[in-house]
């Protein structure tokens, strides 16, 4: 049954080893000096959280503008972009929006949310408005557990039974400090029993 032969395996220091990983682009928005900003921030460290309710997480470091903004707002957009967007991506992840506009600078458009105050990317096909329920200090980064609270989607990435078809969404990857895009379909769920 084993598909892949063993080999030797080399043993390295502990670290963040999982590959691959989204990268989305997480919009938030919340008053600084009196004047209401929004923001950007590419994230490559989220995940699902929890089925029901439909939960996902952030790992946020303190540091980061947008931290505060999510922390003192409780909300966040999860948007997650094509492959094609890896340049305004990469953008976002390498300027800070502390005294820039990061919609701006990445030609990137603000559309508004369903639920929350934060903006939605119209670009990016998939979003995920999210009211953060929990925040755990993990070390050099804080984990925002926030709940889906509405979730908007391309049409052409929704197949007739609404369930997002990951083949148009054609999801942005990262790993090892490298944008990928997926491959090729090996088998649907459950397909060994057959
Ligand atoms: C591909 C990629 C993935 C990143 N993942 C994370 C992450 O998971 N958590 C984080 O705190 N910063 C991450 N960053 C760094 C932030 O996006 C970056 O520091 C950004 O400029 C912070 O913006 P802000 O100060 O406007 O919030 C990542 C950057 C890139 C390019």
């Amino acid at each position: 049954m084993s598909e892949s032969r063993t080999k030797v395996k080399k043993v390295l220091p502990p670290a963040t080893a999982l590959y691959p990983l989204p990268a989305v682009l997480v919009s938030c928005a919340g008053e600084v000096e009196g004047v209401r900003r929004d923001n950007l921030i590419t994230l490559a460290w989220t995940g699902v959280a929890c089925a029901e309710p439909p939960m996902v997480a952030i790992a946020v470091r303190p540091s980061r503008f947008s931290h505060g903004l999510i922390a003192r707002s409780g909300e966040f957009v999860v948007n997650v972009p094509s492959s094609g967007m890896s340049r305004a991506v990469d953008l976002c992840g390498n300027v800070s929006g502390r005294r820039r506009d990061k919609f701006a600078l990445a030609g990137l458009t603000r559309a508004p949310a369903r639920v929350v105050s934060a903006p939605v990317v119209a670009e990016c096909p998939l979003a995920l408005e999210c009211r953060v329920r929990h925040t755990y200090r993990a070390g050099s980064h804080d984990l925002f557990v926030g709940e889906v609270v509405a979730v908007q989607a391309d049409e052409d990435v929704v197949d007739p039974r609404d369930k997002i078809d990951v083949a148009r969404l054609d999801p942005l990857c990262y790993g090892g400090g490298v944008y990928w895009r997926l491959g090729s379909r090996l088998g649907t769920y459950g397909y060994s029993r057959e």
